[in-house]
């Protein structure tokens, strides 16, 4: 059959869905599948069946594309696609709702508040009970709009920023640490990968830009941290109801302790991206993680 690959979108991170899809499809036509690009912010999504899809590989990262909302069209127009649900997308996409999830289930995850547009809030009681915060807008991508926060100052302008993405805000202790990431792939997990930057946080610059990020796979853990992590990431794959493939993040403090950080249910794609790094160590190169995903449509 022919294979749609959904790219680009409206979202803040339409420039790394265009970097994945188009990976995505390369691969796929390389490996001999019928498959075409199709960016639904050009084209209707009804096109999709004039077009004689039949099945699709999302490769939309943040709102609009994996926040449930593509999913639920498709499954309206009778159309497989890769990867989690309309619920998983939409849990996953919720910082909030996810660490409230992780905190009902004793999962474990940096301690929290929220504000909302509007609301009244007090800066200084924020700082007083956390000292530093990491400011995320709830249902982005990519870092974009984070900021960390250690001043009433700096928190006021670090909400002012994330208030331009999203009218739900996350303010998650600070932590001093590493940052993991487990990859999933048939709702296994996968090598553990370490981000190391000697920026503030693995922000969107040292995601993309920087060539000072380095990546250790697997990660640099004894056997004992690494299964550890390994388990409590597919506890919260699947406690949000995320299915078949994504990428769970996490830190760890200096005191050793893992805090899960969020749920992503479709993880950059690019072939310099985390979850391919992590199934090269599996011994799968990245068209055959590719074929692997589809397949799970089938
Ligand atoms: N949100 C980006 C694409 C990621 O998680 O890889
Ligand atoms: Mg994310």
């Amino acid at each position: 059959g022919k294979v749609a690959v959904l790219l680009g979108g409206n979202s803040a991170e339409r420039e790394v869905s265009l970097n994945s899809g188009s990976a995505i499809l390369n691969a796929l036509i390389t490996n001999g599948v019928d498959a075409i690009a199709f960016d639904p912010k050009e084209r209707e999504l009804a096109e999709l069946k004039t077009l004689g899809i039949d099945r699709v590989f999302i490769a939309l990262h943040g709102r609009g594309g994996e926040d449930g909302t593509i999913q639920g069209a498709l499954e309206f127009m009778g159309l497989p696609y890769t990867g989690s649900g309309v619920l998983g997308s939409a849990l996953a996409m919720d910082k909030v709702r996810c660490k409230q999830l992780f905190v009902a289930s004793n999962l474990p995850t940096a301690k929290f508040t929220t504000v909302k547009k509007g609301e009244s809030f007090s800066i200084e009681s924020i700082i007083n009970e956390f000292g530093a915060v990491m400011v995320k807008p709830s249902h982005e991508g990519s870092s974009i709009g984070m900021a960390k926060a250690s001043t009433s100052e700096e928190l006021k302008s670090a909400l002012e920023n994330a208030f331009k993405f999203d009218d739900e805000v996350l303010l998650e202790q600070w932590i001093t640490g590493t940052e993991y990431t487990v990859s999933m792939l048939n709702n296994q997990p996968l090598s553990v990968i370490e981000m190391k930057t000697p920026r503030g946080f693995y922000d969107y610059e040292a995601k993309y830009k920087a060539s000072t990020t380095s990546y250790h796979c697997p990660a640099d853990l004894s056997n004992a941290d690494t299964a550890y992590l390994q388990m409590i990431a597919t506890q919260a794959f699947a406690l949000v109801g995320a299915k078949d493939w994504g990428r769970v993040d996490a830190m760890r403090d200096q005191s050793g302790e893992f805090y899960l950080l969020e749920v992503n249910t479709v993880p950059g794609m690019t072939e310099k991206s985390l979850v391919p790094m992590a199934a090269k160590d599996s011994g799968r190169d990245f068209a055959q993680l590719v074929l692997e995903i589809l397949d799970s449509t089938l």
